[in-house]
């Protein structure tokens, strides 16, 4: 009787433990997810900004720049073992190729903290510059880590 109780409660545990994974893992996605989304919406700002779609606001686009920048730093923890499936968007290839995924993210966190100090100085054409060379490192990621 003791040895079905403990079977029965070592299943209990096993269970919850891979309860507490899927939800871990669950919650890594849409934490990178949000943490992207807070990313984009900033920096769709500043892209509106620059294609005149949107009046310049040198406060504004500082602003955005600044948010960028903070949040470029986020995004590698939500990346963890176990959440290639699920609700996501990223390919699995980023968990195989970590060290490139991780260069890719760097090179963005350089362009983006460049842009957040020439955003700071009121040069709108050399913020618009600088946004492009950001734009270009987001895209370096996506185009290879990112299903559509
Ligand atoms: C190192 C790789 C990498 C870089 C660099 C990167 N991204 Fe992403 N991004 C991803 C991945 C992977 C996803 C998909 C995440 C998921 O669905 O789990 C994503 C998702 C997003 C999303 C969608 C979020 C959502 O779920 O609604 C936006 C918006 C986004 N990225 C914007 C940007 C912008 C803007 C930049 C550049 C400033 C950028 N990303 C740089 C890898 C990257």
């Amino acid at each position: 009787m003791k040895r079905v109780l403990s079977l029965l409660l070592a299943g209990i545990f096993v269970t919850c433990a891979q309860y507490a994974m899927a939800q871990k893992a669950e919650d890594a996605i849409k934490y990178r997810q949000g943490v992207f989304k807070v990313i984009g919406w900033n920096f769709g700002s500043m892209a509106a900004m620059a294609k005149g779609k949107k009046p310049y606001d040198a406060e504004e686009f500082a602003r955005n720049a600044e948010i960028v920048a903070f949040m470029s730093k986020l995004p590698l923890e939500g990346f963890t073992p176990g959440s290639e499936t699920g609700d996501t968007k990223a390919k699995p290839e980023i968990w195989l190729e970590m060290d490139d995924f991780k260069a890719k993210l760097d090179k963005m966190q350089q362009e983006v903290t460049a842009l957040e100090k020439v955003a700071r100085t009121g040069n709108f054409d050399a913020a618009k510059d600088q946004l492009g060379e950001a734009g270009q490192a987001c895209k370096a990621c996506h185009d290879k880590y990112r299903n559509k």
